[in-house]
């Protein structure tokens, strides 16, 4: 089968390469899936350069420890482990296996049964494979940290990519007036998918217009702490999905000790992959959430889009589709 494998961290167009490797054999508790989609994720950026350095605490010190990147897909299942029951082969399924490996950048994977759950036959497999990461971190962010309220002012920092391109659908549904923050170029596509008011990062510091939010979703902490204090309501939530290693460590320290003297409240969230994608489901069904992907692009193309996922040319999740002609 074929794979985009890497044996040293560095640039994605040097390190990684499309080779033939061979197909994996389940173990009793795993699936074989013949992937049909998959998605680029900031895991993949980070992982493949092996920066921040601080993954590398993660990810293998000097080399690492994973060939093949990769960590949402969507797919058929083509064989079970003796100890599977929750599928049988031929069923479709989805998800974000971030908590059992990695290795979705390839024409097949061998992945423990609890990564994935069925995909409905509505559900295309290149949109499919968009959806695990980015919804289950905007749905956690908003409504599990952020306690999101009817008709609340809400702020969406680094909006225009995977998460904030659902967190603004999911902020709607509860009638939230929503200003997005993300480049200049891509306003004009927020705006059309719901964006209420849309800023230009480059030209605007958010933390500084003398505006007032009751919750911020940040996709992209960059600033001190207490520059978001600033742009949060008396009784403001401000939860961040990621950002810079050193503003997170800021955030988690300044928000424990904030939340003993002021009603406003600093928060990180800590994915639980997976865990919201019957609410989606639900949604998707009822035609009330749209997904928005760059691509299908083939396989081969994987080294140059990490590249360009990592320089932020994206809008909505970059998808690699299988399984056509290259
Ligand atoms: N908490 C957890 O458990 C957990 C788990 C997994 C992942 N994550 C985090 O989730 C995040 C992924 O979000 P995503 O998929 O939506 O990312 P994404 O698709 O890369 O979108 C981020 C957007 O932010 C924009 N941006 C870049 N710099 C910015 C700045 N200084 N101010 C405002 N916007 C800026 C980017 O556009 P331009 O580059 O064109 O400006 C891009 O449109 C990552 O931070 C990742 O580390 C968290």
């Amino acid at each position: 089968m074929k794979a985009v494998q890497f044996t040293i961290y560095g640039n994605p167009e040097r390190v990684l390469a499309v080779r033939e490797v061979a197909k994996p054999l389940p173990k009793n508790q795993e699936v074989l899936v013949k992937i049909r989609a998959t998605a680029i994720n900031d895991y993949d950026w980070s992982l493949v350069r092996g920066k921040p350095y601080l993954y590398r605490l993660l990810f293998g010190l000097f080399k690492p420890k994973v060939k093949i990147p990769g960590m949402e897909l969507a797919g058929m299942v083509d064989a079970v482990g003796s100890d599977v029951t929750k599928f049988t082969v031929g069923e479709a399924v989805f998800g974000d296996i971030s908590e059992y490996g990695f290795g979705t950048f390839a024409e097949y994977i061998c992945i423990d049964a609890n990564a994935l759950e069925k995909k409905p036959v509505a559900l295309g497999f290149d949109e499919a494979s968009a959806v695990p990461h980015a919804f289950c971190l905007a749905i956690q962010a908003l409504r599990d940290l952020g306690n999101i309220k009817k008709g609340q002012k809400i702020l969406i920092n680094g909006a225009g990519g995977g998460v904030g391109t659902f967190a603004v659908q999911l902020a709607k549904l509860e009638g939230c007036v929503v200003t997005g923050v993300d480049s200049g170029e891509k306003l004009e596509q927020m705006k059309a998918i719901g964006y209420d008011f849309v800023v230009d990062y480059k030209k605007t510091n958010f933390t500084k217009r003398g505006e007032t939010y009751d919750l911020i979703l940040d996709c992209k902490t960059n600033q001190y702490p207490w520059s978001y204090l600033r742009a949060l309501s008396p009784n403001g939530k401000y939860v961040t999905i990621g950002g810079k290693p050193g503003g997170l460590i800021q955030l988690l320290f300044f928000g424990k000790i904030l939340s003993l003297f002021s009603n406003k409240k600093l928060q990180i969230v800590s994915l639980k992959p997976n865990k919201d994608l019957d609410y989606f489901l639900e949604l998707f069904s009822q035609k009330r959430v749209q997904i928005f992907i760059d691509g299908p692009y083939f396989l081969g193309d994987t080294p140059r889009l990490i590249q360009y996922f990592g320089e932020g040319k994206h809008q909505g999740k970059v998808v690699i589709g299988l399984g056509k002609a290259e």
